[in-house]
Formats: structure tokens, C-alpha cells, sequence
């Protein structure tokens, strides 16, 4: 269950919506696209395993954001390299592309800037999000990633982050507390 959050200029988390029509509807006033595709299972690692199992979905992503090229990224519990590319993660940041994900397996949290204040988007299985260029965001998984993702590029060589000034930034949850949070107030026990 995907979910998104809606947090004041303070880091006070507001509104929090679950249902798959409320989180598009309210995504596409902040300028952003989201859905949601069935979760198949297939064999393969790379992206290419992902382009043939969502060969339909994909390719209308292909057209719609003049995506040129794609890869994957999982991470599993106990990655060595997570502090470090967690820190980088963390950072807010902007790109010159639109930054686009499709999560095959596990979550992961993006928080963007919105009026006022802030987004959080509570990304699974199944679930995918294409940020505009020059949005500014960042991205966690908590102390122990878990997630197999696809990303997609317009631009062939990828996408560079550009560093924002994060120094405005109030305290807001990270993906543990987000998630702890999260199910507390929607009755669900953790797994
Ligand atoms: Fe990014």
C-alpha cells in the first residue's frame, strides 16, 4: 500500500491519503504523474527483464516523458555502500530530468517540496512516479534498504544531481519513523 503525506512548512505531518484516486489526484496538482501497474513475476535482474515483462506500461512511459534509457537498482538489507549512498539520498537535490521510478519490490519514501510545505510519497510494489525536472526532492529507505526499482532517463546519460540549499529543511520523518507512523494511524501492525 502506497500512501502520501502532506506535512506543513514545520515538518507537522497533516493529511495522509491511501486510496490510489486521492494520491493522483492530489500528485497531479503538485505537477506530478503516478500510477500504479499489476506486479508480475518474471526471471531476470536487468532492465531489460523489466521492459519485456511491462513491455505495454513502459512503453507508454517511453512516450509520454521521452525516456531513452533505463536501469535498475536493488538494494537489499545489509548493502555495504547504503550509509553513503543513503547521505547522498537524503540530500535534497534537483535534476535537469524528470526523475522517474517504478518499484518492482520493497518501498521507498520521496519528499518533495509543495507550496508551503511538504510531500511525502510512500512508494511499493507495483507503484510508480515520475517527478518533474527541477522539482526538488529527496529519497529514503530507511537503515536497511530493501527494493528493486527501475529507473528511467530521458536524458541517455542519466541524470546528475544538483545539490539544493537544504538549510530551510524542518525535521521530518524518515522512511522507519514514516512507515511506523504510517501504520499506527492506519491500524496496521508491522510485518
Ligand atoms: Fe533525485
Amino acid at each position: 500500500m502506497g500512501a502520501l503525506v502532506r506535512f506543513d512548512a514545520d515538518g507537522h505531518w497533516l493529511d495522509t491519503w491511501v486510496c490510489d484516486g486521492l494520491i493522483g489526484d492530489e500528485l497531479a496538482r503538485a505537477g506530478l504523474a503516478w500510477g500504479r501497474w499489476p506486479v508480475r513475476h518474471f526471471e531476470g535482474s536487468d532492465a531489460e527483464a523489466v521492459r519485456t515483462a511491462y513491455g505495454e506500461e513502459i512503453a507508454a512511459l517511453r512516450e509520454r516523458f521521452e525516456v531513452r534509457s533505463a536501469d535498475r537498482v536493488r538494494l537489499a538489507p545489509g548493502h555495504a555502500g547504503w550509509p553513503a549512498l543513503r547521505a547522498q539520498f537524503l540530500a535534497e537535490h534537483t535534476h535537469s530530468d524528470a526523475e522517474i521510478r517504478f518499484f518492482l519490490e520493497g518501498a521507498g519514501l520521496f519528499y518533495l517540496r509543495s507550496g508551503e510545505g511538504y510531500l511525502g510519497l510512500l512508494c511499493e510494489a507495483g507503484e510508480w512516479v515520475a517527478l518533474p525536472a527541477g522539482t526538488r526532492h529527496f529519497f529514503d529507505a530507511g537503515a536497511e534498504p530493501d527494493f528493486d526499482a527501475l529507473r528511467l532517463f530521458a536524458d541517455p546519460q542519466g541524470w546528475i544531481a544538483q545539490p539544493a540549499d537544504d538549510s530551510s529543511l524542518p525535521a521530518l520523518p524518515l522512511f522507519d519513523d514514516f512507515v511506523e507512523h504510517l501504520l499506527a494511524l492506519t491500524g496496521h501492525e508491522a510485518d
